[in-house]
């Protein structure tokens, strides 16, 4: 390891340790969580970007070029929390350091053929040429990564891919890429409007008004007036509530606002099952663990993945690693029963330095949650939901804008169409600053060539809404009333068992019926707590809702979709279908309901063939 220098020792410090920048009183963040302008409706933003993940930050960014430009970040947590913070594996992208004969053309196939031929190959085309460019970046910005003998940064293999190219800081990729981000966003002087959870995008006839939020600090309903709203607040994983991966955050918050004014929903059934999660609790065992040589053992101690994917094994794509798993359980070669059975994830052979120098995380996650030391003996893993490769239809890749004037999207939440129906690891966060710098470019350049055409009157009108309804919702009583954790739990077991790794046409219609049983207890639901401040009962009621809307987009979906590609794996129709089903689900909802339509995938070079690793 060389080329050491104080800064990255101080942000490389900070990931480790989880210690938010801010507090250190260096950087103009002040700890307040709304500025006083936008308490005041003293301010019209430009770009008002709502999720602090990488995505939101990188596009804050982009839009904040112009010194005159106003921007702002708005968060329900506190910026640093997000879903990105837990990304561990790395960051792809061809800089042709560790591995020269990499290209990108190579990662743009890897990226399509591990999306089992979903992916809009224009747009993964833009992606691969632009994500080495972003990795080179982030050094520029500080991006404390793990460096070769010769000073370079160094890449990892991920699965389903053909060349080392993943960038990384230990297994804690994401966490340090978004402190890196946080500081650049602090020293250009962008707004933070933090625990502030957006309900909706207030719409004053077919023009963007702006955004309407509680302050989770007084409980109070604000509406910010924008030119232009940029939805980047992340994916869904928490429909499958206690099998993810995903932080409690996850809840689609702005898929849900983005489909109530008209965005379609893009294949919410491309679902992807991470293959290592920790058995007790979902957590994520990084994919670099495998990267790094860890191996998969069934009871019996043979290594499976010899069987199911022979060339690649454990370095196949997720959702091939995922079933094999799911496989060895259901066949009995797995370890314990229902939601936590499991199979070995073995470590024992790397060497204990090598583990603590880029496995820190895995070790740590591992030694907390299982009690095992991973140096020592294996440790129990089993698949988790863990991204979305579906989310809001992104109309125009080359800016992020959806197809409602004013309101773009970047990152977990959108769709792209670069990871199709399986996304590669270590792509997402690559996605992030590649989307996320377009759709921060794209807004800004919409907010310079428009006026304000919102309406103040009509984001009071939705903020005095939103006050009855908080008002109705927390006086309800109990009597005979399913509460929000009850009926939580009871969508989890709907979307475990009967949407989740393999799937079939009469238990998705099944879950279908449930989930229409569970959004009936939902609007007459109990939720208990009055009070206004940091009311986290309120809160967890609005995102059981979401979560809800988002099931029964998926569920719609796959129960469409009679076939098997990627991460969508029917039992009854058991191969792709590209004659009928080389094409996007688009769901759309509104006053009538959901309903469906479909759209064909974008081909440029490379013609569907079969996958095999
Ligand atoms: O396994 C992982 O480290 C996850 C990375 C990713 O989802 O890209």
């Amino acid at each position: 390891m060389s080329n050491e220098i104080s800064r990255r020792t101080f942000i490389k410090g900070a990931a480790a340790a989880g210690v938010v920048l801010s507090a250190s009183g260096c950087f103009s963040w002040n700890g307040r969580n709304i500025p006083e302008k936008v308490r005041r409706g003293d301010v019209t933003y430009d770009v008002l970007i709502i999720g602090s993940g990488g995505a939101g930050m990188r596009a804050a960014l982009a839009a904040a070029g112009n010194k005159d430009r106003k921007v702002a970040v708005m968060t329900k947590l506190v910026p640093t929390r997000s879903a990105s913070t837990m990304a561990q594996g790395g960051m792809n992208g061809v800089t042709g350091l560790t591995d020269p004969t990499d290209s990108i053309e190579s990662h743009a196939f890897d990226t399509i053929k591990g999306g089992d031929y979903l992916c809009d190959q224009d747009a993964v085309e833009y992606f691969a040429e632009r994500a080495g460019k972003n990795i080179f970046e982030m050094d520029y910005m500080g991006y404390p990564y793990n460096r070769q003998e010769d000073g370079h940064f160094h890449s990892r293999k991920m699965g389903g891919h053909s060349h080392p190219r993943a960038a990384y800081f230990e297994d804690r990729a994401g966490h340090a890429m978004v402190h890196t981000l946080f500081e650049q966003c602090l020293d250009k002087g962008i707004d933070f409007i933090s625990e502030c959870q957006m309900l909706e995008i207030s719409m004053a006839g077919d023009k963007l008004a702006g955004v309407i939020a509680m302050d989770m600090r007084t409980g109070n309903f604000i509406g910010i007036p924008a030119k232009t709203v940029l939805i980047a607040t992340g994916g869904y994983g928490r429909a499958y509530w206690v099998r993810t991966s995903n932080p409690y955050s996850s809840t689609g918050d702005g898929i849900v606002a983005g489909m109530k004014v008209g965005i379609p929903f893009k294949d919410p059934e491309m679902v992807q099952f991470h293959p290592t999660g920790l058995s007790v609790n979902g957590v994520l065992l990084s994919e670099s663990s495998r990267s790094e040589g860890a191996i998969l053992l069934n009871k019996n101690r043979e290594r499976f993945m010899e069987k199911y994917a022979p060339e690649k094994k454990e370095l196949a794509t997720r959702d091939i690693v995922a079933r094999s798993i799911a496989t060895e359980i259901e066949e009995g070669r797995g370890v314990g029963e229902g939601l936590t059975a499991g199979v070995y994830l073995d470590f024992t052979h790397i060497p204990a330095e090598r583990i603590h120098e880029r496995l820190g995380q895995v070790y740590d996650l591992s030694k907390r949650f299982a009690g095992v030391d991973i140096t020592k003996e294996p440790v129990l893993i089993s698949p988790t939901c863990h991204y979305s490769m579906g989310g809001l239809e992104m109309a125009d890749f080359h800016t992020g804008e959806t197809r409602v004037p004013g309101i773009y999207t970047a990152g977990e939440c959108s769709c792209v169409s670069v990871h199709g129906a399986n996304r590669l690891g270590a792509n997402s966060l690559s996605e992030v600053l590649v989307f996320g710098h377009t759709a921060g470019d794209g807004a800004a350049a919409y907010a310079k060539d428009h006026p304000y055409e919102g309406s103040q009157d009509q984001l009071a009108k939705d903020c005095a809404k939103w006050k009855d309804h908080f008002d109705e919702v927390t006086t309800r009583p109990h009597e005979g009333n399913r509460t929000v954790p009850e009926i939580r739990d009871a969508m989890v077991q709907t979307m475990w068992f009967k949407a989740g790794v393999f799937r079939n046409g009469p238990q998705l219609e099944e879950a279908a019926k449930e989930l229409a049983k569970h959004e009936e207890d939902y609007k007459k639901c109990y939720v208990g707590d009055p009070s206004h401040v940091y009311n986290t009962a309120f809160e967890q009621y609005v995102e059981l809702g979401n979560l809800l809307q988002i099931s029964h987009a998926i569920v719609q979906g796959a129960i469409a979709r009679k076939e098997s590609r990627g991460g969508h794996t029917r039992r009854d129709f058991p191969k792709r279908d590209d004659a009928n089903f080389l094409k996007h689900t688009l769901i759309f909802k509104d006053e009538t309901g959901y309903r469906a339509e479909y759209k064909d995938v974008v081909i440029t070079k490379y013609p569907p063939k079969e996958r095999k690793y």
